[in-house]
């Protein structure tokens, strides 16, 4: 959820962080700060809000050629000046920044208060600083001092440490936070994640769990946690400094929405040929000798998996189920003869999804991970990956990777089903009607101002493959507008949750499958007896003159991809007349790290 960078090297690591730092607020944007060694001496600054009041606080600074910085998403303490990071021990010894949750500080803490030493935040990460301090006191040696703090804390962590007697060079230890090192001339890095480095390099090393690493200006040194030296040679990465600019748009989510139509031809580039599907065949064979799919995701993720369910089941006649991360991974549920594991995420850093692929390695089973980030965590650690090639997102709510995931998922679903459809002419097709949605956004966006954006609460409803859209125009909407909304089946709304629509409350219909378009447009009556302002929002094939927004036709199984995209615009509108901060609302982060 926060983010870390560090440099060491010949440029001014000032500038080079403060850099990444801003490529990193998407991951968590409550308060951030930064450490530099100054002529042997080590300086913190610190700052609440966004990485631009850091960048002020610090403009006067010398330059520096090592340092590290940390934005914050507050787990342990609010977010306030004196608990953000870096974190210094009491005597000054260490300072250090972390990313990730230690499950047993209070204990650590209390055997260092008898100690003498001393608390400033209410952080677990101060307790880390002061646990090496105290470690480095006994050893007079860095490296022993970090595998001795290994040891003895349990949790996760990336953490990015300075030591006085060394200020010449920067350590890092990782369990189970994402992290990784990154290689220059005359230079070398730690971040948590490669865009953070990516203007300086696009080498990397992988940095696995409970290995710390030793950087220098030329070397950068990786042990476990037994202190052995472990080789690794670096990788090169194919995110591009491009891809992760703004451009022309105002916002990533918008440019991101925009993007959807050439993700979905990319994908059919890469995983279709003349009409046969492409994916690795060990991948298919996995696929198609299992009885059941078990798809894993967390959020938006998950909604993707739902529309993959449906795909699959009535397509190829898979049974499939969907499971949330979080829940998963500490209750297996009644697991078929002969299972294969989906995760699904676009991070592919998701702590809760991960959890869960342990859960399924310790029980032997095979697993996939649909992920949008080559190398990341959970796709090393399952069987096989198959990626998204959306390109990096950066705003936290999540548009163009939900749409590569269905449009991948339906490819899937189709090569199951023996290829029964033409997906390079039904997805074309789908990417054609996204831009003529995104060609009428100013239509959406007047309905935003007319029937959404002054309410409190709000509903989203559907059937089937509608409900689903419904579940994921929900989330979109309440993330980034704050309007608390449901996504609901609209046969279900009757069942209790219709006591709650008053005057001009908004519910919003999807309506794209004919099979039970009535059935919505039913319930739309029983919502307009009570009412609620309506809203429709339907495919061609299925609408009414007087529905508020027509999308035009693809494939009814594959209506989700377009339908969600008027969804997003919602979104994206009604944040943007309440003057929210759309690309990084409050209290989220783009990779939850956490469990
Ligand atoms: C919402 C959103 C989240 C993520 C969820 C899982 O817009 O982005 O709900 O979908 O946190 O993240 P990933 O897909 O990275 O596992």
């Amino acid at each position: 959820m926060c983010g870390i960078v560090g440099y060491t090297g010949i440029k001014n690591a000032k500038d080079i962080i403060i850099n990444g730092l801003k490529t990193l607020e998407y991951r968590g944007y409550d308060s951030s700060g930064i450490a530099f060694v100054n002529e042997g001496k080590i300086e913190v600054y610190r700052e609440v809000g966004r990485i631009n009041a850091l960048e002020q606080l610090v403009k006067d600074v010398q330059p520096a050629h090592i340092g590290m910085g940390h934005t914050r998403w507050a787990t342990h303490g609010k977010p306030a000046k004196e608990n953000s990071h870096p974190h210094t021990s009491t005597n000054r010894l260490i300072t250090l920044v972390h990313n990730g949750v230690i499950e047993n500080y209070l204990e650590i803490k209390n055997e260092l208060l008898k100690k003498g030493y001393t608390f400033s935040s209410e952080t677990d990460t101060e307790v880390v600083a002061n646990l090496l301090e105290d470690e480095y006191k006994k050893t007079k040696d860095m490296k022993q001092a970090i595998i001795n703090m290994m040891k003895r804390v349990h949790g996760s962590y990336a953490l990015g440490i300075l030591c006085a007697d060394s200020s010449d060079t920067l350590y890092c230890a990782k369990n189970k936070t994402p992290m990784l090192a990154g290689v220059g001339e005359g230079f070398n890095m730690i971040g948590s994640d490669a865009m953070a480095m990516i203007k300086e390099t696009n080498k990397f090393i992988e940095i696995n769990d409970l290995e710390f690493l030793v950087v220098s200006d030329k070397n950068i040194e990786i042990y476990d946690q037994d202190g052995n030296a472990i080789k690794r040679d670096s990788f090169t990465s194919n995110v591009n400094a491009n891809d992760i600019s703004l451009g022309t748009y105002d916002h990533y989510m918008l440019k991101e929405i925009n993007e959807q139509p050439t993700v979905i031809r990319t994908l059919l580039k890469e995983y279709l040929d003349n009409g046969k599907t492409k994916i690795d065949s060990q991948i298919l064979s996995e696929i198609k000798n299992a009885d059941r799919l078990y798809i894993v995701a967390s959020g938006t993720s998950m909604h993707a998996g739902y529309v993959g369910k449906y795909l699959i089941e009535e397509l190829a006649s898979i049974p499939v189920e969907v499971h949330i991360g979080s829940e998963f991974g500490y209750h297996l549920p009644l697991i078929s003869k002969k299972p294969l594991f989906i995760f699904i995420t676009q991070s592919g850093e998701t702590a809760d999804s991960r959890v869960a692929l342990q859960l399924v390695k310790k029980h032997g089973y095979k697993s996939l991970t649909i992920t949008n980030v080559a190398g990341s965590t959970l796709s090393r650690e399952a069987d096989y990956t198959l990626l998204l090639h959306a390109g990096p997102e950066i705003a936290v709510a999540s548009t163009k990777a939900y749409v590569a995931q269905v449009t991948l998922l339906a490819l899937i679903a189709n090569e199951l089903a023996s290829n029964k459809l033409d997906l390079n002419l039904e997805l074309s097709k789908v990417a054609t009607s996204i831009e003529d949605i995104i060609s009428r956004k100013d239509q959406i966006r007047k309905i935003v101002t007319d029937r959404i954006v002054y309410s409190r609460n709000a509903f989203y409803i559907g059937r089937n493959l509608d409900y689903y859209v419904a579940l994921e125009a929900a989330l979109k909407l309440k993330e980034i507008s704050y309007i608390q909304t449901e996504g609901f089946a609209s046969g279900e709304l009757k069942h209790g949750t219709i006591a709650l629509i008053e005057d001009e409350t908004p519910v919003l219909a999807i309506i794209s499958q004919k099979h039970i378009a009535l059935n919505t447009r039913s319930a739309i009556q029983e919502v307009r007896a009570r009412e609620a302002m309506t809203t429709i929002i339907s495919m061609e094939h299925v609408a009414n003159d007087d529905d508020n927004f027509i999308v035009s036709d693809t494939h009814e199984l594959l209506a989700p991809l377009a339908m969600v995209v008027v969804t997003q615009l919602i979104a994206y509108y009604a944040a943007l007349a309440k003057g929210y901060d759309i690309d990084k609302p409050r209290n989220l982060a783009k990779s939850v790290t956490v469990e």
